[in-house]
């Protein structure tokens, strides 16, 4: 695991980078990459730098697949927090994605169950996510895979924890009793099959689901501890979100001691 300490604006870079030269790496085999993209805050700077590239610099995303890590329960189909029309407004309505190439968990499937296999296979089927982008919870979720849940897990129903509904609550004027009770969600196991993972967390309340997901043991407790068996995890944080590390004087020396060529 790489832990990168540095400005927000820096870290959506870096993040973009790493994006870009997936894009272009499968292009030059002539495939298409797979994503894997979030919602929540965290990721938002990166789709701002990729749309900016798309538009100025003229980053193409035909051709690549993307999908969601979660979605909630319940939610209409014309619902502004519904993911997957989040996912419409920041990422795919700003770059050229094919809007059937972006797919979410089917939070208004009748068969539940099917729908989280489907799921499973179509990511399979897609060839496996290249880069994953991630954020964390407060608890230390990572997708909505809350604590407690299965080192092993895959893509299923859980039910929300009220410290995620409290925190997500801003998302919906405030009301916690707005906040969906359930939601689908990749499992862990379906996260660490991403060839490359990017998490990212900014901001004090971070900090101590950043401690324990670099530093703590690897526990259910803290689902995003399991990213320690990761053979390429990436974890981007701020000044902030870096300051309950132990060793960030050590993340910081390796860092800036990269070889250029080695890259995130
Ligand atoms: C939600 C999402 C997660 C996200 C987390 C943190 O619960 N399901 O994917 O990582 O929020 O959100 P934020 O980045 O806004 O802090």
């Amino acid at each position: 695991m790489e832990v990168v300490i540095a400005p927000g604006p820096e870290l959506a870079r870096l993040a973009a980078d790493t994006v870009e030269q997936v894009l272009r790496a499968r292009a030059a085999e002539g495939r298409h990459a797979v994503l894997g993209i979030a919602t929540g805050s965290s990721p938002l700077a990166v789709y701002d730098e990729l749309a900016r590239r798309h538009t100025e610099e003229g980053l193409s995303f035909a051709g690549v697949r993307a999908f969601m890590l979660d979605e909630y329960v319940g939610l209409p189909v014309d619902h502004p927090e519904r993911y997957r029309n989040v996912i419409e407004k920041e990422f795919a309505s700003r770059v050229d994605i094919d809007p059937a190439d972006v797919q979410g968990p089917d939070g208004l499937a009748s068969d539940i169950p099917a729908a989280c296999a489907a799921y499973e296979a179509a990511i399979t089927e897609a060839g496996g996510v290249d880069v994953q982008l991630l954020g964390v919870g407060t608890d230390g979720h990572i997708a909505f895979n809350e604590p407690g849940s299965s080192l092993a897990s895959r893509t299923r129903i859980k039910t929300l924890t009220r410290q995620t509904r409290e925190d997500n609550a801003r998302f919906f004027d405030g009301d916690v009793d707005r906040v969906p009770t359930h939601c689908l969600t990749q499992g862990l196991a379906t996260i660490m099959s991403a060839r490359h993972v990017l998490l990212l967390a900014t901001g004090k309340h971070k900090a101590e689901a950043v401690h324990q997901l670099v530093e703590g043991p690897v526990s259910a407790m803290w689902p995003g501890t399991v990213l320690q068996h990761h053979p390429h995890a990436t974890v981007l944080v701020d000044e902030a979100a870096a300051s309950r590390l132990q060793l960030a004087a050590y993340y910081r020396e390796t860092f800036d001691a990269k070889p250029s060529w080695q890259g995130i």
